[in-house]
């Protein structure tokens, strides 16, 4: 081995031995999540479902969600066996739809074709219903402990400033997976690829990193410019599009309103919705029904790709739809119809 090489190798055995002493002291306290070193097997199936959870959102987030999705249905079996529309309805509010669906697909195929045990190589996970890349090499390291390479933003920004690097996000994204990939041993990849992550959640945050009490600042290129919180690099983004529409907010006189379930191709596809039109450059949309609308302001929603500015209408008067108590609405239908509903209730 050369000088260079034999360096570069022992800064990695520093690092990793760092960055697990300080998971094994302080690693958080989560339900999905054995303790360090403590040698209980992690459900795959809690490890998957907080993963496709965590996705989304973040943990104090997601936790709530977690807790009530496995009291309601433990196992994959249950989960499989649940109809569609309670596992949609107990997603509301976690946000990108398409994840419920794929969720309940990738059960059923666990249930059905798997005899309900995960399979446990990354690449049997990732050939289930909707296991991307991420999810399989998580589950393989935190439940199989096997040597996958785990990625997500969190381990991005690590690696874009332990290493400094200058080339931009998202072109930066393959170089970052590799820094990250000659990181990973066959040494406690379920304890690495959760340190790296609690460190990137609670440590190294992307805005204002603690970079006095990191675990790893000795070793961090970024550290030593200065300027870590510099790190990723990024190009300048594009503006979010933004759309504007019109939420109908029919109620009945008693206490309930009027939802229709949304097509499963699609935004919020499969979930219940209010009845709305068109989302587009321009404000268009029939009402539903005829009756006497009044103007209850508006409210405003940021989905991945744009952003939203929905005209709430209210009225009362009747018609096909799934009459729903307002209360039970409110708990079912995703984040941007709740808000809309709100509105309509309190102004009428
Ligand atoms: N974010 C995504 N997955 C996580 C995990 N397993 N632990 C902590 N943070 C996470």
């Amino acid at each position: 081995m050369t000088d260079v090489a034999r360096s570069a190798s022992d800064q990695i055995t520093a690092l990793r031995a760092a960055l697990l002493a300080w998971y094994d002291a302080g690693a958080r306290t989560l339900p999905w999540r054995a303790p360090p070193g403590s040698g209980v097997r992690t459900d795959p199936y809690r490890v998957w479902l907080s993963e496709v959870m965590l996705q989304q959102t973040t943990v104090p987030h997601a936790t709530p969600y977690f807790l009530s999705f496995t009291a309601r249905w433990p196992t994959v079996g249950d989960l499989a066996a649940a109809p569609d529309g309670d596992l949609m309805a107990a997603w509301a509010g976690l946000g990108y739809y398409a994840r419920a669906r794929n969720l309940l697909a990738c059960a059923r195929a666990v249930a059905g074709e798997h005899g309900g045990v995960f399979p446990d190589t990354e690449a049997a996970l990732r050939a289930l219903p909707g296991v991307g890349a991420y999810t399989a090499a998580a589950v393989a390291a935190i439940a199989f402990n096997r040597a996958a390479n785990v990625v997500d933003g969190n381990v991005e920004r690590v690696m874009a400033r332990l290493f400094a690097v200058e080339t931009p996000v998202p072109a930066a994204k393959p170089e970052l997976a590799r820094l990250a990939g000659s990181l990973v041993t066959e040494d406690r990849p379920g304890d690495w690829a959760q340190a790296l992550m609690d460190l990137g959640a609670t440590v190294c945050r992307p805005k204002s990193p603690l970079c006095l009490v990191c675990p790893v600042r000795d070793l961090c290129a970024g550290y030593a410019t200065g300027a870590p919180e510099r790190y990723p690099v990024k190009t300048k983004k594009a503006d979010r599009p933004h759309r504007v529409g019109t939420a109908w907010v029919l109620r009945d006189g008693q206490g309930r309103v009027a939802l229709v379930r949304r097509p499963d191709k699609g935004l919020l596809g499969g979930m219940l919705g209010l009845p709305t039109g068109e989302w587009g450059a321009e404000p268009s949309g029939m009402p539903p029904v005829e009756a006497d609308w009044r103007d209850a302001g508006a409210i405003e929603h940021v989905f991945t790709h744009f952003s939203l500015t929905l005209s709430v209408k209210v009225a009362e008067g009747q018609g096909e739809f799934i009459w729903t108590d307002a209360d039970a609405a409110l708990k079912a239908l995703p984040t941007v119809f709740a808000k809309a509903l709100t509105r309509g209730l309190a102004s009428s």
